[in-house]
């Protein structure tokens, strides 16, 4: 998309109409592989040379280069029959096209990040359609508008914007190594969300095929779909290809700090006040702390270590003053602070600060939640935990088990809480304080032990009910969580089942979703274990 993407367009649109389904004339073809074949044109470049089977010499590497959770890269974890890699969109439309054919499952792989391993686990025989491909950024800086590819991770995104602009940048998430497509599909919230809301609420267009093959923009595909793609979760309704986003401004130096304060330093008291002060700062600071278990560098004894890390959109001469007023306990001092250019704050918030920008479009780096192989669960906070109820909850961070947990807490609020709940599917707006994240992390030869810290994670999370919201107890759809419910196998998605999850992770919007389902894939061809089901005819 290095030219005007308007020409892409309206190549691709042509591609559609010479291309067709005329192919599906090849009824009596009960290959799959002959079907992708067949899909052939000398215009395009052949499918044939982004098929991988089983006993392709490179399957594997392309298979385990995105997965992200090492949880799910196991000897019995289920493996697809045949990994696409389409150059062209015609490439997507021929497997959407066979898979249905020959009823293999579909599943749709951007960056790799699903924390339940949706985009290249299934329990049928399955096929992944991975977009790595279909990665190039195109940045108007005059308009200050993008387009952006799916397979394209964050890090490529950021950097093709810093390349050109200091000044602008985009909503988009922490972790450079997170795709586009899923975190697009979920919502995203990141350092510039307080500000500027989600990735989703800066979404203009995009570009979509359908179950049937045809390739919709916003205004082909009408305005709910357009609502539903922005953050109703990735696999339920079709594949994204590329994405137009409006770009935001943001100052030349920004300022980031990160205090860290045991038990012994009043952490207590600091998480408690956090909660008032964090969710009221101007969107200007993005504010987060982490909790773990520690051994305290005095006596080896452990403690509990709080991290307090904020990002400011501004210069340290004007965060020390703000904070001072509004969090005095913490102690601010311009010692904890570091002015760098918001590229730059990727870089820090990510953990390869002092790497070379280029870090960026390293595919391969992986970023690890507390270990490679992980579980992750999410909740809203609506009222204040009360200072001693984090005694019991200190408590539970000293059990065996925990030795690898981290809980974070992100202040919401500002932008977000301005953003009406029906705006987007992602229904988490005013009224939250903040979100936890709870992770337990290891290593992947801890197989055995990782059943412990799986059984620790649900236990906590259980014993967190009554400080969390409840009616619905309410989760982030990008921090999927199979345990909170999953479709049935086998017969027709139970909208009853599905309902659970869905109220969740979606509130009401959760029957728009089912209603948006219903009208653009009936038969419910994009199917995984938390795809939004249409109602049954
Ligand atoms: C290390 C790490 C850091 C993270 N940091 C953040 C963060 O800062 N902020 C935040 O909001 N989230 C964050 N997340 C969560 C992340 O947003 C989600 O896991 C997201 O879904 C990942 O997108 P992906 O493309 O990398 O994942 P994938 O596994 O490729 O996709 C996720 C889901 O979307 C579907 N999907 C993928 N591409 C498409 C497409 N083109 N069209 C339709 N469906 C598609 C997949 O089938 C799958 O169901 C983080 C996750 C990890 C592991
Ligand atoms: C593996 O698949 C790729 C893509 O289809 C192909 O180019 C390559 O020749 C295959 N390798 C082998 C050993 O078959
Ligand atoms: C893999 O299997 C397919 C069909 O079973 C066959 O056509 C292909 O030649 C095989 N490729 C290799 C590299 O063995
Ligand atoms: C902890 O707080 C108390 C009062 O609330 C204060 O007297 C004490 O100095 C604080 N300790 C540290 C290490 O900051
Ligand atoms: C903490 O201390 C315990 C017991 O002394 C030890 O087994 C453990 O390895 C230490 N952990 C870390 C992270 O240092
Ligand atoms: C980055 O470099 C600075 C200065 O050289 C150093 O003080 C800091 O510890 C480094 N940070 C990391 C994360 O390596
Ligand atoms: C699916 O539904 C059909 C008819 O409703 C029933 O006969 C069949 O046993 C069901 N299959 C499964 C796997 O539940």
């Amino acid at each position: 998309m290095k030219s005007s993407h308007f020409s892409m367009s309206l190549f691709l649109l042509i591609g559609l109409v010479s291309l067709s389904w005329t192919i599906s004339a090849n009824a009596h073809d009960n290959n799959f592989l002959h079907c992708l074949s067949s899909f052939h044109s000398k215009d395009i470049p052949s499918i044939s040379k982004v098929i991988y089977m089983q006993n392709n010499s490179t399957y594997s590497s392309i298979l385990e280069s995105l997965i992200q959770n090492l949880r799910f890269s196991t000897p019995t974890t289920p493996k697809p029959l045949v990994i696409v890699t389409p150059l062209h969109t015609s490439h997507i439309q021929a497997t959407i096209f066979c898979s249905k054919k020959h009823g293999l499952q579909l599943r749709i792989r951007s960056g790799g990040h699903d924390f339940e391993g949706l985009s290249y686990v299934s329990e049928v025989p399955f096929v992944i359609v991975d977009l790595v491909n279909f990665r190039s950024v195109d940045i108007d800086v005059k308009n200050e508008v993008s387009w952006v590819q799916s397979g394209a991770i964050l890090g490529e995104f950021y950097h093709a914007i810093a390349q050109k602009s200091r000044t602008l940048s985009f909503p988009a998430g922490i972790c450079h190594t997170v795709g586009i497509g899923g975190y697009f599909s979920g919502g995203g919230y990141g350092l510039l969300f307080r500000k500027h809301g989600l990735a989703v609420d800066n979404i203009i267009d995009a570009q979509f095929i359908d179950v049937n093959g045809r390739i919709l923009d916003r205004k082909s595909m009408g305005e709910d779909l357009f609502w539903a793609i922005r953050g109703g979760g990735g696999g339920s309704f079709g594949i994204v290809i590329a994405w137009k986003v409006k770009l935001v401004s943001v100052p030349a130096t920004v300022t980031v700090f990160r205090i860290s304060k045991t038990l012994e330093q009043n952490a207590t008291k600091l998480v408690h006040r956090w909660q008032y002060v964090a969710p009221k700062l101007p969107g200007d600071i993005f504010s987060a702390v982490t909790m773990r278990r520690v051994n305290s560098s005095k006596h080896g004894q452990r403690t509990i270590l709080a991290s307090f890390s904020s990002f400011f959109l501004g210069g340290v001469h004007k965060l020390i003053p703000l904070m001072q007023e509004r969090f005095p306990e913490l102690g601010l001092v311009k010692e904890d602070c570091t002015e760098m250019s918001w590229i730059e704050s990727i870089l820090y918030f990510g953990q390869v600060q002092n790497k070379s920008l280029d870090i960026l479009l390293d595919r391969s780096y992986k970023t690890t939640l507390n270990g490679p192989a992980f579980k992750t669960k999410s909740d809203y906070v609506k009222k204040p935990i009360p200072e001693a109820a984090f005694e019991g909850i200190w408590s539970k961070f000293y059990e065996e088990d925990a030795e690898s947990a981290v809980m974070g807490f992100i202040a919401y609020g500002a932008k977000m809480a301005e953003i009406p709940e029906s705006a987007t599917p992602f229904p988490h707006r005013a009224g939250n304080m903040y979100k936890i994240a709870y992770t337990v992390g290891w290593q992947q030869e801890d197989q055995i032990k990782s059943q412990k810290y799986m059984r620790w994670i649900r236990k906590f999370y259980s014993f967190m009910s009554s400080f969390v919201a409840k009616s619905p107890r309410e989760a982030y759809i990008n921090y999927r969580d199979n345990d909170i419910g999953t479709n049935s196998k086998g017969n027709m998605t139970s909208y009853a089942q599905a309902s659970i999850w869905g109220r969740k992770y979606f509130k009401n919007n959760f029957d728009k979703l089912v209603f948006v389902k219903t009208m653009i894939d009936p038969d419910n061809f994009f199917k995984h274990e938390q795809s939004i089901p249409p109602l049954m005819s």
